[in-house]
């Protein structure tokens, strides 16, 4: 028997069957790609697509698994954080799917999904650059997720719940890469753009505010002490810093920009391994598991294998928003009884009280 699970809470139509033990039968993701000319996701028109795009999204996952909604047992879908809009066409139609055969239903919360990404079999196909990956990571561990929309550093001691050690206090990693590579003049979604340009660049041509260089020199006194005491992410300095260097040094020449785009990925990515390895040695552990759109990079992965530590990145396709990952999580979530979950609402914000 298995579990079907719908996520719909940014751009992505995604709908997935799993089984208990964790094997993916079935992880269909459709991507909006109309938001890219906006140069940013649409709430509006992601709903839209949603809606137009989900049923064929659930249709997709079964057929692609070879399952039959008779032989489903758990449907699942993501409750929150998102976007209000487009969550509620995934909610709403999970549930739908749910009631027309009396099953229970699990409402998921999208970063617990992220870290249950990690207690997958990985029967998903790795892309290149992506490290091998067996069997599930089982907790205890830190759970570094950096994405468009999120930059969280967990505390997973169960597979059931997680403890929010630090989080970004404005910019997430992602948005801070797509702002940089707008400003650079690249295109959206940013992060590859210029992970790209800054493969040519030199890291060390600039100083950004939270990289080893500005640290090594010394930072800002005490406002550089308390931020070194907690584990939230701030990107809001670099992305200033790039704006003034660009203002500065306009027009910026190739040779300049790859430099700028090195110097300013270098300043996000140092920020990254910094918090996380600040955590682990506080809770005096040597197991960190990423996961979101950021962990695509390079330069970030190369930074966290050069720890030392045992380092888990699941396969690219399960790091993005997925839905198998929320059918991953939906096995620990205690499932509403039919017809119990039919007034079940969306939340925008914040997270279940998840702490294991
Ligand atoms: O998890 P994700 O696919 O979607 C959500 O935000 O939910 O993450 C997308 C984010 C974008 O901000 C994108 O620029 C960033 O991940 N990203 C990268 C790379 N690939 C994707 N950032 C840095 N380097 C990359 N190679
Ligand atoms: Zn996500």
């Amino acid at each position: 028997m298995s579990i079907l699970a719908l996520e719909t809470s940014c751009d992505d139509t995604c709908a997935a069957v799993i089984e208990w033990d964790g094997r993916i039968r079935a992880n269909v993701i459709s991507s909006q790609g109309v938001h890219d000319s906006f140069g940013g996701v649409v709430p509006e028109i992601a709903s839209r697509h949603h809606l137009e795009l989900v049923n064929l999204v659930v249709e997709d996952a079964l057929t692609a698994a070879g399952v039959s909604l008779s032989e489903v047992e758990l449907v699942a879908a993501t409750q929150g954080p998102g976007l209000v809009g487009a969550l509620l066409v995934g909610l709403s139609t999970a549930k739908a799917l749910a009631a027309t055969r009396a099953l229970p239903f699990a409402p998921v919360d999208h970063l617990q999904g992220h870290v249950a990404a990690n207690f997958l079999l990985a029967s998903a196909p790795a892309e290149p650059g992506d490290l091998p990956r067996e069997a599930p990571f089982e907790p205890p561990f830190v759970c570094l997720i950096a994405s468009g929309g999120h930059t969280l550093l967990a505390h997973v001691r169960e597979r059931d719940g997680f403890e929010v050690l630090g989080r970004t206090l404005d910019d997430a990693a992602g948005e801070a890469f797509d702002k940089g590579a707008r400003m650079l003049g690249l295109g959206y979604p940013g992060g590859p753009a210029l992970e790209r340009l800054a493969a040519g660049g030199d890291a060390d041509a600039f100083s950004f505010p939270g990289s080893r260089r500005e640290r090594a020199r010394g930072g800002r006194g005490t406002a550089r002490q308390a931020f070194a005491r907690s584990l939230d992410f701030s990107f809001a300095g670099v992305k200033t810093a790039l704006l003034y260097r660009l203002e500065e040094l306009a027009p910026a020449g190739d040779r300049v920009r790859a430099d700028l785009a090195a110097s300013f990925q270098g300043a996000i990515v140092d920020a990254l391994v910094l918090r996380a390895e600040q955590a682990l040695e506080r809770l005096g552990l040597e197991r960190l598991a990423v996961g979101g759109g950021v962990a695509a990079n390079g330069e970030l992965r190369r930074r966290l294998r050069g720890l030392g530590i045992s380092l888990h990145v699941p396969p690219r396709v399960l790091c993005t928003d997925n839905a198998a990952m929320i059918a991953s999580a939906a096995r620990y979530v205690r499932a509403l009884p039919y017809p119990d979950y039919l007034s079940l609402d969306v939340y925008a914000t914040g997270e279940l009280a998840l702490a294991a």
